[in-house]
This record gives C-alpha cells, structure tokens and sequence, in this order.
C-alpha cells in the first residue's frame, strides 16, 4: 500500500469516526419510527393526521416527566390532545423502544427551546 492510500484509508476513518454517533443516535429513533408505522400518521416537521414530532418536543420537553409521559402514550395511544382524532394504543411497540423513540423525539427541540413552555 502506498502511502497515498494510508493517508485516504485513515482520513476516511477519522470522519466516519466524527459523523457516527450523531448520524447512528439519528438513524435509531428513524428506524424505530419507521418500523412501528408512525410515519403512517406523523411525520417529523409538518402535521399529518398527528401532530409533528417536532411540535410534540416544543409541548413536552420542558415538562417534568416528558420523556416518560411520552413513552406512556406511545403505547397506550392519546385523545383530545391535539384535535378531534385519537391516536390508537400501539402494542406492538416495547417498553424499550418507547422510552427510545421519546427520547429522540425530545432531542428535536434544542435545550433554549425548552425554556418556553406552551
Ligand atoms: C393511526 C394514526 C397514528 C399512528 C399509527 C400513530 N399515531 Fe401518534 N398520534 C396520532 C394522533 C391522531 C395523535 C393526536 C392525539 C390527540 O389529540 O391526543 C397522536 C399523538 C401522538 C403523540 C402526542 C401524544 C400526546 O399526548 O400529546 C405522540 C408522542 C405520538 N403520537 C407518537 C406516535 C408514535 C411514536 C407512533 C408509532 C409507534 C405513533 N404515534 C403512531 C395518530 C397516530
């Protein structure tokens, strides 16, 4: 191996070193969602028939107990919180995946945003 390809090979580790964990904390709650059938009903940034996740982080993530509260729901389906349409139970999705897909979507509001509460 010349020495050209070393300096590539070892850049290209560097970066994908840099990009990983934010890029893989991402792509968790994604995958999650994707694989649950949320994104039947919400998408991150624009309202669908729920809310976006982005104004579910704006509501909650000030809130003492966000993030449990959210993983209560995610499985146990919500009402009259944001219109005339429930959101049925999903079963289907764990304890553990709950408390991760919340998690995520809470990371959607950068901390200053928190301090507003709605
Ligand atoms: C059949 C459509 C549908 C599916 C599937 C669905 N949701 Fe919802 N979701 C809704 C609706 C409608 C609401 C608004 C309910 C309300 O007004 O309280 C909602 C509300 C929410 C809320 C806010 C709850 C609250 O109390 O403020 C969260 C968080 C949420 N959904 C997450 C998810 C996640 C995560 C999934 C996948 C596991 C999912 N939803 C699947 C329709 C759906």
């Amino acid at each position: 191996m010349g020495l050209p390809r070393i300096i590539l090979a070892m850049s290209l580790y560097a970066s994908s070193l840099v990009v990983s964990p934010f890029a893989l904390a991402q792509q968790t709650g994604e995958e999650l969602l994707r694989s649950k059938a949320c994104l039947g009903c919400h998408q991150v940034d624009a309202k669908r028939l729920g809310p976006s996740f982005t104004l579910v982080a704006q509501r909650y993530g000030a809130v003492d107990g966000g993030q449990d509260y959210l993983a209560l729901v995610i499985r146990q389906g919500s009402r009259g919180r944001w219109g005339a349409v429930p959101m049925p139970a999903q079963p289907q999705v764990s304890e553990q995946d709950a408390n991760a897909i919340a998690q995520w979507i809470l990371t959607l509001v950068e901390p200053e945003g928190k301090q507003e509460r709605q």
